[in-house]
């Protein structure tokens, strides 16, 4: 009786199986684990949808186009990985905070090196003439309750037009950007505007996979910030507007209820305005951010 040799790969699940055989060898071994987890799932994904030939080209377009989207003002891999929320998984498995410490948030593809140094009170948004009013102030503090002078606050927010300075072709200029120190007493003061709800840049392959699968790009009202000190773990994170209709479905899945804030609207004018020098209407908001010891 003739044996037939069966050649390598003839199921679907031999070609599994011989490509995860390949990374055996992999010297590194959390490199090892990365690429033998990700060709299982990867070729699950594929089995469990029975992908076509079209949409596996489908697909290799749709990344080729997220590559060409991206520059030094854009990064449609971040945005990308955003409203998958993968950047929220990846945050939340490598920020596990303890009970009281400020909780992170996605970082997003907006921030910029450079920020204006900006004294206590200092204005974020001096050209943006028609956004409200407003101030920011809180304290750093320890997981103890105590103040952290000289913690340092990289703050950035969008416009009342709902877009980052980078968003506009015709200027490279910062705007709405800050670093911030605290006190002795741990206290910080940001002179801005009120954030309002955005919606995520919608021009690209990103922009086209929402429409497609009816999902919406807004963002709800947020001032993003990095918080800082010597000797602490830094914590990069978003206080919310507590009035925002977007709360529930942010695009980016970004939301905590511990970051949620109360914006006060003032509209007469009060000791609050003249302590500002502002004039009604202006907003306040109060956010006390905790950051646990290093190590
Ligand atoms: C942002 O808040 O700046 C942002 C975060 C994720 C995707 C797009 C924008
Ligand atoms: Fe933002």
């Amino acid at each position: 009786m003739t044996t037939i040799l069966k050649p390598h790969g003839t199921t679907e699940d031999d070609i599994t199986a011989e490509v995860l055989r390949r990374f055996d060898a992999t010297g590194e071994p959390r490199l090892r684990q990365i690429m033998q987890s990700l060709v299982r799932h990867l070729h699950a994904f594929v089995k469990d949808v029975e992908l076509t030939e079209a949409e596996w080209m489908n697909a290799i377009q749709f990344l080729t186009e997220t590559g060409h989207m991206c520059s030094d003002k854009r990064q449609e891999f971040i945005l990308l990985s955003d409203t998958l929320g993968v950047s929220m998984v990846v945050d939340l498995i490598n920020h596990r905070k303890p009970e009281g410490a400020t909780e992170s948030t996605v970082f997003g593809p907006f921030h910029r090196e450079g920020a204006p140094e900006l004294p206590a009170g200092g204005n974020m948004a001096p050209r943006d003439m028609k956004g409200i009013p407003t101030v920011v102030s809180g304290r750093v503090l320890t997981l103890d309750g105590e103040p952290i002078a000289g913690a340092r606050l990289d703050v950035w927010q969008a416009d009342s037009s709902g877009l980052y300075d980078s968003q506009y072709a015709e200027t490279d200029e910062l705007h709405l950007r800050g670093q911030f120190r605290t006190d002795e007493e741990g206290r910080f003061l940001i002179r801005t505007v009120r954030p309002v709800y955005y919606a995520i840049p919608t021009d690209g392959p990103v922009g086209r996979m929402l429409s497609a699968t009816n999902r919406h790009p807004w963002r709800p009202a947020h001032i993003h910030f990095v918080v800082s000190a010597e000797g602490y773990e830094p914590v990069t994170t978003h206080i919310f507007d507590d009035a925002d209709p977007y709360l529930e479905s942010d695009t980016v899945f970004a939301v905590k209820d511990s970051l949620i804030c109360t914006f006060v609207r003032h509209d007469i004018r009060e000791p609050e305005a003249a302590r500002f020098g502002l004039e009604p209407p202006f907003c306040t908001a109060r956010f006390d951010f905790v950051l646990k010891r290093r190590g």
